[in-house]
């Protein structure tokens, strides 16, 4: 999950980084009062999950708290690389600037490791300079037990050659900052610029993080940084009932128990598609190995409350949980759904295959629902499903 700036600069406060005052606000009118308890100025930054805000014009300096409420007017509906800005920060305006850093922590997934990413040449152009001047970029592995003690942090420091007089500060906010990513399970934590002011003092002008789904068990806040208005309704209601998973946009609904099946499923579809009108999957929906009739009925439910969906694939591979229990699953998931009131409108193909896979097939063919048919191989299914979802299109 990836944080607005606003949520980063607070996490990065919690944990001792210095940052500057800052309150979100969504109507531009807000910006007066926060600016003048700010002392008359202000800097109106946009809130939006994505980088450049500065150069897109969404961060602007304001003088006074008028000018404020018209700089907060002008962003607030901005759009910024497709992301529309529906907050600001109205943040404290940061002392005369005199240089720029870049520093990051961020989980190196090719190497194995943790990894810094240091420069000394920071601020809005920080990616054409690691393009084109590689070497102005420190970049220091992190082992993942040892962490960053003040030690790793001045070697960090040293490596990206940070002046003498800012270095021991630096470090600092080093060893703070792999506090925060350790801490709140972080992938990414980011700082640029981090800024050295005239007074000398060295502050987090802007922040990223994102931080790790993976983690949320332990981390009953991270519930409360989720930027609800922009996650998809069905992707949300799967969410809570505890489905892996994620909306697309084609025509045929997909259920598979594994990732991996799954993941070929929805190979197998677009490509039968192709012959039928390009129709394509709808979404990804591993409902796991347990396959219970309860899982199914909810993986059903989702899937069939998605007014995109034209038919439903069923593909199962019978293991630890056999075909016939996914079979009786499937059977008891139609009658839940019927009692509800949600009966299925739309053609299910099943196919079954592995573990008791012709126990299972009987158990459908005898449960005889009209728009339940079984096809026994992965690709005539796909054909099917892709068929039935194109006529309907
Ligand atoms: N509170 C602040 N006070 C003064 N200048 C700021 C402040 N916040 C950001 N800036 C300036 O605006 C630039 C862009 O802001 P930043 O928050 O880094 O957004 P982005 O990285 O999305 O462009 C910074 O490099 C810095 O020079
Ligand atoms: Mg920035």
């Amino acid at each position: 999950m990836d944080l607005f700036e606003y949520q980063a600069r607070d996490l990065f406060a919690k944990h001792g980084v210095p940052v500057l005052a800052g309150e979100v606000i969504d109507t531009p009118e807000a910006a007066r009062e926060i600016t003048e308890r700010l002392g008359g100025k202000s800097v109106v930054k946009a809130q939006v999950k994505v980088g450049g805000r500065g150069k897109a014009g969404g961060v602007k300096l304001a003088a006074t708290p008028d000018e404020a409420v018209a700089r907060a007017t002008d962003i607030l509906g901005m759009d910024i690389k497709g992301h529309t800005v529906h907050k600001v920060m109205i943040a404290e305006t940061a002392p005369e600037i005199v240089e720029e850093y870049y520093v990051s922590f961020l989980l190196d997934r090719a190497n194995r490791t943790f990894l810094s990413i240091a420069s000394v040449e920071g601020g809005m152009d920080i990616e054409e300079v690691a393009a084109t001047r590689p070497e102005a970029v420190a970049k220091i592995a992190i082992d993942a037990i040892d962490g960053v003690d003040k030690a790793k942090a001045q070697e960090i420091a040293a490596a990206a050659k940070f002046p003498a007089e800012v270095a021991d500060q630096v470090a600092d906010v080093l060893v703070k900052l792999w506090e925060v990513f350790v801490k709140e399970d972080a992938l990414l934590v980011e700082v640029n610029p981090l800024a050295k002011v005239a007074s000398g003092d060295v502050l987090a002008l802007d922040g990223k993080v994102s931080l790790d789904d993976n983690a949320e068990f332990r981390h009953p806040e991270f519930e409360e940084l989720q930027d609800k208005a922009a996650a998809n309704p069905l992707e949300a209601a799967a969410k809570e009932k505890n489905l892996n998973y994620v909306k697309l946009d084609g025509e045929v609904g997909i259920i598979g128990n594994g990732a991996g099946l799954v993941m070929s499923t929805l190979d197998v579809v677009a490509y039968a598609g192709e012959a039928h009108k390009g129709v394509k999957p709808a979404n990804f929906l591993d409902i796991g190995g347990g396959a219970s009739a309860e899982v199914m009925a909810n993986g059903l439910e989702i899937i069939l409350g998605d007014p995109d969906v034209k038919s439903v694939f069923v593909n199962v591979f019978g293991g630890i949980t056999a075909c016939d229990a996914v079979a009786n699953g499937i059977v008891q998931a139609l009658e839940l759904l019927k009692s509800k009131g949600e009966e299925v409108d739309k053609p299910l193909v099943v196919r079954l295959d592995g573990n008791n896979a012709e126990l299972g097939r009987k158990i459908l063919t005898d449960a005889n629902h009209p728009l339940v048919q079984q096809v026994d191989t992965m690709d005539g299914a796909a054909d099917k499903a892709a068929e039935l979802a194109a006529a309907a299109k």
